[in-house]
């Protein structure tokens, strides 16, 4: 089901394989095409690229299961309108953004909410959102388009190949019970040279979060999403971004009691950051 912003503009760039949106919708229908990219070899034959393949799998059948098993869809029926980390870890991720996102590029926004972490100062030419709930997503002031679709049904995005310079996904990638399909996918759409930050922190919704996640430690979730970038053909290697106390403005605005309790080392209350971050290719280097 593809759910469409209210004051969407026609935009080109999507192309749709499935529309289950009132007559009206304004973009054009194209099948994607199977193949990625050829390359011509030595003797001029036409030879496929490996590029976006998924060379093993990561997860065991086993650690893909949730406590939950009822669907996502209904999970996320009704909006949460709350965040879901402290503003120490948004602080951390939006300064993320600023030093790798470029301004006027394309973003794409995996399982998002109605709050964006993207620098507000900072001009995207498009940013498009994805989650499984609409109202959210509507809400979402730095979305230009959005679409719903629950990724652990189909891993299939429809949209068109190498059409964005970055993709993001914040405190979710737990949800996913086919990551590695998942992350070929997100290869797929990123331009050569494109970014996709993967950030989470240690909160879930625990009965949603796949069993090697809830398992696991901190260590492993983030080698966990190492892995998911290493068994896609083609993604660099991945780097890790890692913040245990975050220091930011929003913790001066916390209270004596665990500024305190912080300071002794026994709680700081913030949330640990975590970011896995690997480009299409290559990484690019900018003046
Ligand atoms: C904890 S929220 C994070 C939202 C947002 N990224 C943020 O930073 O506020 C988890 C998000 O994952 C998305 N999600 C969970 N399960 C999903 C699924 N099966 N398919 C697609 N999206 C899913 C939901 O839309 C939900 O908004």
């Amino acid at each position: 089901m593809l759910t469409i912003h209210p004051n969407a503009k026609p935009w080109h760039s999507i192309t749709l394989t499935t529309l289950h949106t009132p007559s009206s919708f304004p973009f054009k229908t194209k099948i994607l095409p199977t193949k990625i990219t050829n390359t011509i070899n030595e003797n001029n034959q036409t030879e496929k690229s490996s590029a976006g393949n998924i060379k093993r799998l990561v997860l065991p059948q086993e650690g893909r299961t949730k406590l939950d098993t009822f669907s996502d869809r209904e999970f996320y029926a009704y909006p949460r309108f709350v965040t879901h980390v402290d503003d120490g870890f948004i602080s951390t991720l939006t300064n993320l953004y600023r030093e790798r996102l470029r301004p006027g590029s394309e973003i794409l926004d995996l399982m998002s909410s109605w709050v964006s972490h993207l620098p507000k100062e900072v001009k995207f030419k498009r940013v498009v959102g994805h989650g499984l709930n609409a109202q959210e997503l509507a809400k979402n002031p730095r979305l230009d388009y959005f679409f719903v679709k629950d990724l652990n049904q189909e891993q299939k995005f429809e949209l068109e190949s190498c059409s964005f310079d970055a993709v993001l996904c914040t405190v979710s990638v737990q949800y996913l019970q086919q990551p590695e399909k998942v992350f070929a996918e997100v290869f797929r759409i990123l331009r050569p040279g494109g970014v996709f930050i993967v950030s989470f922190s240690n909160r879930m919704f625990y009965e949603k979060a796949i069993r090697v996640w809830r398992d696991g430690t901190a260590y492993s979730r983030v080698q966990l999403v190492v892995q998911y970038f290493q068994c896609v053909e083609g993604f660099t290697q991945p780097e890790i971004v890692r913040k245990l106390a975050a220091t930011s403005g929003a913790q001066e605005n916390k209270s004596a009691f665990s500024w305190i309790m912080g300071l002794l080392g026994i709680f700081s209350g913030s949330d640990p950051f975590y970011a896995v971050i690997a480009y299409k290719n290559f990484k690019p280097v900018y003046e």
